[in-house]
């Protein structure tokens, strides 16, 4: 079966084909220029989306040596994200699909992430503890299969790559944050400052924002403003700081890994591309004898692959959706589509 994925729920556009489990072709055209915005601005993102929608997708066509016509399932992310960014992609899809008279899935972006690890070669095996950190999201998820989503946490205020792009600004280092912090972090102390983990009522739940205000009260009491850190220290509060992040995500996933019997472990989402985390979580897994799987950089971040492996799943499993689908911008009701 040929699946065409689309994304474009925020400052990625992404167009992929797979067939049966291969992956044909993942292109990925990042929005950079968001970064002299300090952040996604949302009407420049929906307009950069429709310009390179079509090329890409005819792109990733030519790529898997395929045209329109081979196609047999069509899937687009419908949500959640930022809701003129959904309308291209999916309006886009939509169109397709009728004009083809294909099947089409309306896709949950953060299930997206949840299955992304099922695109690498050595596949997860359910139940499966999943771990997901990106931008708008923070969740731990015990997955019994591809229809059935535990959620055990999630954040209460903060999502982790959220936390990491605003340290990265109050550092002046830029967005994202997450690599840029990540970077610093390489050459700095991670022991200079112990910033605070936070427990919490709900054991599986998070939360960052406390973290975040005690770097900013930290910086505010020590520098009479940013210009003043000094590279040495400013490395050193991105490592404590990214620390504390690890620590926080590594206590909740070990506490469920002693109440969930799993077979394996899956880290996805954005954040998942952090090396110390990822390296954490691979000592934990070990620990445990788990089989621990966490995608390669390309589909960590947003990418079509990941949309159009769970369109598929859905299609296997007897969904179809209407073209009348709509996007919706929070998770909100369609959370999660299992059945
Ligand atoms: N190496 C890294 N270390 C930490 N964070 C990172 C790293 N690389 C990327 N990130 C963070 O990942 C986030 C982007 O992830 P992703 O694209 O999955 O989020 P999103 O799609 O905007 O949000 P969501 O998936 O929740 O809708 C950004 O906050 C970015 O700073
Ligand atoms: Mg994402």
């Amino acid at each position: 079966m040929i699946v065409l994925g689309i994304e474009s729920s925020c400052d990625e556009t992404s167009a992929a084909i797979l067939s049966g489990n291969n992956i044909l072709s993942n292109l990925i055209s990042s929005q950079d220029f968001h970064a002299d915005y300090g952040g996604v601005v949302p009407e420049l993102s929906s307009r950069a989306h429709l310009q390179i929608i079509k090329p890409l997708v005819d792109k990733a066509l030519k790529e898997s040596n395929l045209n329109c016509a081979d196609i047999d399932l069509i899937t687009a992310t419908a949500g959640p994200g930022l809701i003129g960014a959904l309308l291209v992609g999916l309006t886009y899809a939509k169109g397709l699909a009728f004009s083809l008279n294909k099947p089409f899935i309306a896709v949950n972006h953060i299930e997206g992430h949840i299955f992304s690890g099922f695109l690498m070669e050595d596949k997860p095996e359910f139940p499966l503890l999943t771990l997901v950190v990106s931008g708008g999201h923070t969740l731990l998820l015990y997955v019994k299969s591809f229809m059935e989503i535990q959620q055990l946490g999630t954040t209460v205020d903060d999502a982790t790559g959220e936390a990491f792009d605003k340290v990265s600004k109050m550092l002046s280092f830029g967005y994202p944050g997450g690599p840029k912090i990540q970077n610093a972090s390489k050459i700095g102390d991670e022991d200079k400052i112990k910033f605070p983990v936070a427990v919490l009522k709900k054991p599986y739940n998070f939360s960052f924002s406390g973290l975040k205000t005690s770097v900013l009260r930290y910086i505010q009491k020590n520098f009479s403003n940013v210009n003043d850190i000094p590279e040495k220290e400013k490395n050193d509060i991105a490592a404590s700081f990214q620390k504390a992040v690890v620590i926080a995500l590594m206590q909740n996933t070990e506490r469920a890994l002693h109440n969930y019997d799993v077979k394996s472990i899956s880290l996805v989402g954005g954040v998942a591309a952090n090396a110390k985390l990822r390296n954490e979580i691979t000592i934990l897994s070990k620990k445990y004898g788990k089989k621990i799987i966490i995608p390669s950089l390309e589909f960590c971040g947003d990418n079509a692959a990941m949309i159009a492996l769970r369109g598929k799943s859905l299609f296997e499993s007897g969904r179809q959706d209407s073209l009348n689908a709509k996007p919706y911008p929070s998770l909100g009701e369609n959370y999660f589509h299992t059945s």
